[in-house]
């Protein structure tokens, strides 16, 4: 447990040895946690933070400051602002717990961040229903199938659709209890999907608290490219979370939260006024479609403790 690997400054052996002393302490502490995944967890956490502490040499203000960012993280976290995934999500700590729990696994979706956005409770739109509900945005029709990695198509597979609208604002963020832009449907029997969104915008991240302000001190973009958020969930199939991403876009390389994957990204192709489209509905302006295929990994026991 104690593995000390970098002490770059000149510290002497009898500091050392204090600080040494100070970890031995703290992991002891915990030995007699009777979970022994909470115990690993705390043991692991202690470790790693006081290398860090040692690593650069913290000082007492750096603490305070550091207390001083979580404190305001804490003081603008509600229901709807969810500070903490914005910490996460921009430390690419968010991308990296679901690198770990989403194992490739044949050719299923791969994952990528959940975000902040999700509410549960979306309503059910149907197949070919719009989940704008009068969000404005250019129309966008989104087709596709839902699989198995076997290539057999998932029948009743639920999808959750969410998105920002086009001036990059999610509903919950406007604070007026609206319900815009998100929806599910289900797939049909042959694993098809279909619904009407809008075309995917860039917007930047909520960069008005603590973390924008990380963002900025460090010279970071608040950033995400263009994207629709799918979650799908099929009983017997790992749940999928997930975006699909437009090709082109100016931020693909430059995501705040490090959630682009190339195998996301696809052509949004632009309709000029008039094109008729798929169900008949007639707009004045352009329209935008695209195709994403859902292939979902076979759910696995998780293993537990090890
Ligand atoms: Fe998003």
């Amino acid at each position: 447990m104690s593995e000390v690997t970098s002490q770059p400054h000149d510290v002497s052996a009898q500091q050392h040895a204090r600080e040494d002393e100070v970890v031995a302490r703290v992991l002891a502490s915990f030995d007699g946690c009777a979970e022994p995944r909470l115990r690993e967890l705390m043991q692991g956490v202690v470790t790693h933070l006081h290398a860090f502490l040692r690593e650069v040499r913290l000082t007492e203000q750096e603490w305070g400051e550091a207390i001083d960012f979580l404190t305001a993280a804490g003081h603008i976290t509600d229901d709807r602002r969810k500070e903490f995934i914005l910490l996460s999500d921009t430390l690419g700590a968010s991308m990296q717990t679901i690198a770990i729990n989403n194992e490739a696994h044949g050719d299923a979706t791969e994952a990528t961040v959940f975000g902040p956005f999700f509410v549960e409770g979306s309503p059910d739109v149907g197949t070919g229903g719009d989940i704008a509900l009068g969000a404005a945005g250019e129309p966008c029709w989104v087709e596709g199938t839902v699989r198995d990695t076997g290539g057999h198509p998932v029948a009743g597979a639920r999808l959750e659709v969410w998105e920002a609208d086009d001036d990059g604002f999610y509903d919950v963020q406007y604070g007026d209890d609206r319900t815009a832009t998100r929806g599910h449907l289900f797939s049909g029997a042959d694993g098809s999907y279909r619904f009407w969104a809008i075309t995917p915008t860039p917007y930047p991240i909520p960069h008005d608290g603590p973390v924008g302000k990380m963002l900025e001190l460090t010279g970071r973009s608040p950033m995400r490219p263009a994207h629709l958020h799918l979650m799908a969930q099929a009983p017997g199939h790992r749940t999928l979370v997930t975006h699909i991403f437009v090709r082109g876009d100016a931020f693909l390389d430059s995501d705040a939260v490090f959630g682009v994957k190339d195998s996301l990204i696809r052509d949004f192709h632009l309709q000029a006024p008039g094109t008729p489209t798929p169900d008949g509905r007639v707009f004045e302006g352009s329209w935008s479609r695209t195709v994403f295929d859902v292939v979902l990994a076979p759910e696995e026991p998780r293993a537990h403790g090890v």
